[in-house]
């Protein structure tokens, strides 16, 4: 197989069982709005306390999440960054890449969009950041 350098959104999004239910010509339009990055053990992806300007799915690799009391690994498949726009609040957790990870990075806008056109997804995401602001309120 070729190397994946993760230049090909189509296939990365098809990977991510959260659009599997997605069908293939919403598929692609929501490819199109996707960026592909691939991150590096130990990189910091989201920094606690700044505004939010992307939500990310994981298309392969791992991160963490510096929650309290315990930080939380999140793997392939699902995503992260989605609260920070959801609520408008600041980041609410510093996310690191504790593998090598391959991203698909989804802006502002393109959210706003794709949730206003598949409520699907948006109740979806929405059920689980609420889960995940109900864990932290715990605390
Ligand atoms: P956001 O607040 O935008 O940036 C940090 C992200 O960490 C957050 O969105 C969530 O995606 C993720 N996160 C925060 N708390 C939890 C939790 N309890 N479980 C899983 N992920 C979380």
């Amino acid at each position: 197989p070729k190397l994946d350098l993760g230049l090909e959104p189509d296939k990365l999004v098809a990977k991510v069982p959260f659009f599997a239910k997605t069908g293939a010509d919403q598929i692609s339009e929501i490819a199109d709005m996707l960026t592909p990055r691939l991150v590096v053990p130990g990189e910091c992806i989201i920094t606690r306390g700044e505004p939010g300007t992307a939500m990310y799915f994981i298309s392969s690799g791992a991160v963490e999440a510096a929650t309290k009391p315990q930080p939380v690994r999140l793997g392939s498949g699902n995503f992260f960054g989605e609260l920070a726009l959801l609520t408008q609040e600041p980041r609410s957790a510093t996310v690191t890449a504790i593998s090598y990870c391959q991203l698909l990075v989804l802006q502002l806008d393109d959210f706003n969009r794709i949730i206003a056109a598949h409520p699907d997804l948006q109740a979806h995401i929405t059920q689980v950041a609420s889960k995940r602001l109900d864990n932290n309120a715990l605390i």
